[in-house]
C-alpha cells in the first residue's frame, strides 16, 4: 500500500475490529483508501461500523479461537476480494491480569488461544496465496508486554512474547519475498480492555487519560501499510511523548 490515495486500492482483513484498536485502524485504513474486512465476534458492533465505513466494507463474524470458523471466514473473504488481502492487521486479543497462582490453565490456554494461536491460524491461512504473489503485508499487534514482564502478566506476557516471536520468525522467513511484516507495540491504550481493571482506581496502573488513544496507534499502523514498498518496518514501540 505504497499509496494510499492514488488508485491502488488494498484490501485489509483487520481482526479484532468490533471495538478498540482494531476499530480505529478499520477506520482510518478505509479513510485512506483501503477496502476494510472486519473480523471479530460482535456481529452488531460490526454492522454498525460496516454501516459508518461504508457499504464495500466486509463483515466477518468469527470468533477466532475457533480454527474452522477462521478457515471458513479467510476462505470466503479470499472469494469475495479475488485473493488474499493485501493487508493483515492481526489485532484481535484478550487481557487477563491475574497472579500465576490464580491464573487456572484453562484460562492461560484461552488467552493463548485467542493471542497466539488465533494469529498464527490466520497467517497459515493467508501466507500462502500472499508469497505465490509475491506481496503483502502482516501487520501484527504486539504489546510493551511483549518485552516488559509485570506482575499479574502470566499469560498476556507469554501469549505477547510468544507473539513477538512468531512475527519475528515471519519476518526471517519473508525477508526478500515481497511479504513484509511488521509488529507494532502499544503501551497502556485507552480502550474498553481495562474496563474490568478499572485502572483510574488501582495504584500502580497508567491513568486512562495518560494512556495512548486508539486513533494514535492506527496512525502507526497506517505509518507502516504506507510506508515505500522497499522499506520494512520490522518493529515500532509507541509510548505517550
Ligand atoms: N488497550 C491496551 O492497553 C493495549 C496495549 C497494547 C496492546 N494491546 C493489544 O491491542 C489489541 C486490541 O486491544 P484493544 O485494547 O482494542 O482491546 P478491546 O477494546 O478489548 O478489543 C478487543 C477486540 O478483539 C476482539 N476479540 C476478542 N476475542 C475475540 C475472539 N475470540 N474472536 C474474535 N475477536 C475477538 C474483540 O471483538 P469481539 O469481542 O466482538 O469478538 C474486539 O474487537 C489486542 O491484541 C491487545 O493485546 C492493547
Amino acid at each position: 500500500m505504497a499509496d494510499p490515495v492514488g488508485s491502488f486500492r488494498p484490501t485489509a482483513l483487520v481482526t479484532g475490529a468490533s471495538r478498540g484498536i482494531g476499530a480505529a485502524v478499520a477506520r482510518r485504513l478505509a479513510a485512506s483508501g483501503a477496502r476494510v474486512a472486519l473480523l471479530a465476534r460482535g456481529t452488531a458492533a460490526l454492522d454498525a461500523l460496516v454501516r459508518e465505513i461504508g457499504h464495500d466494507a466486509i463483515p466477518l463474524t468469527c470468533d477466532v479461537r475457533d480454527p474452522a470458523m477462521v478457515a471458513r471466514a479467510l476462505s470466503s473473504l479470499t472469494e469475495e476480494c479475488g485473493g488474499p488481502p493485501d493487508i493483515i492487521v492481526n489485532n484481535a486479543g484478550s487481557f487477563f491480569l491475574a497472579s500465576t497462582e490464580d491464573t487456572s490453565v484453562q484460562a492461560f490456554g484461552e488467552t493463548l488461544a485467542v493471542n497466539l494461536t488465533a494469529p498464527f491460524a490466520v497467517v497459515h491461512a493467508l501466507l500462502p496465496a500472499m508469497r505465490a504473489v509475491n506481496a503483502g503485508h502482516i501487520v501484527t499487534i504486539g504489546s510493551v508486554a511483549d518485552r516488559m514482564t509485570f506482575p499479574g502478566n502470566a499469560a498476556y506476557a507469554a501469549s505477547k512474547y510468544g507473539l513477538r516471536a512468531l512475527h519475528e520468525v515471519m519476518r526471517a522467513e519473508l525477508r526478500g519475498s515481497g511479504v513484509r511484516v511488521s509488529l507494532v507495540s502499544p503501551g497502556a491504550v485507552n480502550t474498553g480492555l481495562w474496563d474490568a481493571v478499572d485502572p483510574d482506581n488501582q495504584p500502580g496502573f497508567t491513568a486512562r487519560a495518560d494512556m495512548l488513544t486508539p486513533e494514535a496507534v492506527a496512525d502507526a499502523v497506517l505509518y507502516v501499510v504506507t510506508a515505500p514498498l522497499e522499506l520494512n518496518v520490522d518493529e515500532m514501540r509507541l509510548s505517550r511523548t
